[in-house]
């Protein structure tokens, strides 16, 4: 006959293997490989579409309709930052200095996550990199290329694109 705690220490050790191994997919879905900047990105930007007389549509990212409304003015704390969608892209607005915006694309360029905003910097939390919210140049890598700008200007109290 069975020992029943034979059995429970066999349930425990099968289901123990099944946690390693479902733990090991779990972990194998999250990993990315920031060494050598080929692994998969958990997010991408989606271009815009242009047009040009006569020719088929071309993208064209981070191209907001001018005068495109972005965001109140208000909202952005100078010296500081907010997430934003611009053209239905993720983006970043900062104001570095009272009335002087700007905004950059919220993807980052080393594998394409969402940067966020963080004060007077932009954080990506997929692999560390930091972005400068002034400027969107590289603080800390793994990142080599700033983040790309997009045109905004100040139209009395709101945030507006630009050309
Ligand atoms: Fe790797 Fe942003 S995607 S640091």
């Amino acid at each position: 006959m069975t020992d029943p705690t034979d059995l429970t220490r066999r349930t425990v050790l099968t289901l123990g293997s099944f946690g390693a191994f479902g733990g090991a997919l779990v972990l194998a879905g999250c990993s990315t490989d920031a060494s050598d900047g080929s692994g998969s990105p958990t997010a991408s930007p989606s271009p815009t579409l242009t047009e040009e007389p006569g020719t088929e549509p071309t993208t064209a990212p981070d191209a907001p309709a001018v005068g495109e409304d972005v965001a109140a003015l208000a909202d952005v704390p100078v010296g500081g930052s907010i997430d934003a969608t611009i053209n239905g892209q993720p983006a970043l607005i900062a104001q570095p200095t009272a009335g002087q915006v700007v905004a950059f694309s919220a993807i980052c360029t080393h594998q394409q996550c969402v940067v966020a905003a963080a004060g007077s910097e932009f954080d990506c939390p997929c692999h560390g990199s930091r972005f400068d919210a002034a400027t969107g140049d590289v603080l800390n890598g793994p990142a080599l290329e700033p983040l790309s700008p997009i045109a905004v200007s100040v139209s009395g109290d709101r945030i507006v694109a630009a050309s």
